[in-house]
């Protein structure tokens, strides 16, 4: 067998730099510390039971519960921790917010503050750990507001609430059958697979693109009797088949863990929703804007994909908190073309409840 020639991610990141001759390097920096985050949840999440590590913090007693209402495991725990040891020493971060953490994490006085805000889900899917199903790390980088940097103030809520369209780069790691990295910085989207010899992210996917078009889909069907309209009408068009509307079969897959379901979309296309739905009026959707939708978001866009809230462009919303939920529709183009066009026919999302409208009603469309 003959070696290939590989690029690191170390090196991948110095050729993006080149982009930018004035960047500092600290940028980069702060990337390959979250890269290193991610090695280190890796062996965590590869060592499983034999470490202990599997289950809820307190005796696998379900009685840690996060800001979302949702139960903590050890590992989501154990994640969040090398997120903030890892990143927090560089002089980077302005500071940094997490599923995990009700609060901003404020940088300790005795480091360097820096100039970016660091968002992420420390682990995505946690639900199948104890399953033994990939999970993964999202994470988005900010940059901190002027007056935040020069004061070095601590950060407040605020400070996170910008539109997916500020983000500076946006990534996830995944732990499957392989650890990869994927990543990108607002020029195209790669892909780094873990080498364990090395215990280096090296570039094996560069210039990942979503196709435009697909015959798979995405959803948690338990939820049909929630859904609006326009959601109802695509998937039923999808079950529907060669004899249907659409003409063609569809396929369909449900992971449980949003990032591995983009990993899939990003390598062969498809469509994942997520959308809002009725099942709990107080929450508008299951996923969070900041850390899940907005840097999945950006790296389906930034490969050719779309992703959206079924009404507006995803990376438009400006976020009203730091763990704001909302609905999330994405990838390849044209499906998530269709499912926007679905609900700008039927917009009214009250007609839904209005009983003229409902199921059996002379009104029904
Ligand atoms: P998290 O583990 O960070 O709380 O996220 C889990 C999310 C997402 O990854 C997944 O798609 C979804 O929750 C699963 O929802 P269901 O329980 O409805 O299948
Ligand atoms: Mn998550
Ligand atoms: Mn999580």
């Amino acid at each position: 067998m003959t070696t290939r020639r590989r690029f690191t991610l170390t090196q991948y990141l110095i050729e993006q730099r080149r982009r930018f001759p004035s960047a500092s390097g600290d940028f980069n920096a702060l990337v390959l510390d979250v890269a290193l985050a991610c090695k280190a949840i890796a062996r965590s999440v590869a060592f499983g039971e034999l470490t202990g590590v599997l289950g809820n913090p307190l005796m696998d007693v379900a009685t840690s519960v996060n800001v979302q209402g949702e139960d903590q495991k050890r590992l989501d725990v154990i994640s969040n921790e090398y997120f903030t040891q890892m990143t927090e020493w560089g002089g980077h971060l302005a500071g940094m917010a997490s599923e995990e953490m009700d609060e901003p994490y404020q940088i300790p006085e005795t480091l360097q503050r820096g100039k970016y805000l660091l968002v992420f889900d420390p682990l995505d899917g946690s639900s199948n750990i104890d399953v033994n199903v990939t999970v993964g790390s999202i994470f988005s980088i900010l940059r901190a507001p002027q007056e935040a940097i020069d004061s070095g103030r601590d950060v407040v809520e605020a400070d996170f609430l910008q539109p997916g369209t500020e983000q500076l780069a946006a990534g996830y790691a995944l732990y499957g059958p392989t650890t990869m990295l994927v990543l990108t910085v607002g020029n195209g989207v790669a892909g780094f697979t873990l080498d364990p010899n090395l215990g280096q992210f090296m570039l094996t996917h560069p210039n990942l693109a979503v196709p435009e078009d697909t015959q798979e889909f995405a959803i948690n069907a338990s939820n049909s009797r929630f859904w609006e309209a326009p959601i109802k009408r695509y998937v039923d068009e999808c079950l529907a088949g060669k004899t249907g509307p659409r003409g063609k079969d569809f396929n369909m897959r449900w992971i449980a863990s949003m990032v591995a379901e983009a990993h899939r979309i990003l390598m062969r296309g498809g469509v994942f929703m997520y959308p809002r739905d009725t099942k709990d009026v107080t929450k508008p959707g299951r996923l969070r804007l900041l850390y899940e939708a907005n840097p999945v978001g950006m790296i389906i866009e930034q490969a050719g994909g779309r992703a959206s809230t079924g009404r507006e462009p995803m990376l438009k919303v400006t976020p009203d908190a730091l763990h704001q939920r909302i609905g999330l529709v994405f990838g390849s183009k044209n499906e998530v073309e269709r499912i926007e066009r679905y609900h700008a026919e039927r917009p009214v999302f009250e007609d839904e409840r209005n009983p003229l409208f409902v199921e059996r009603s002379l009104f029904r469309d």
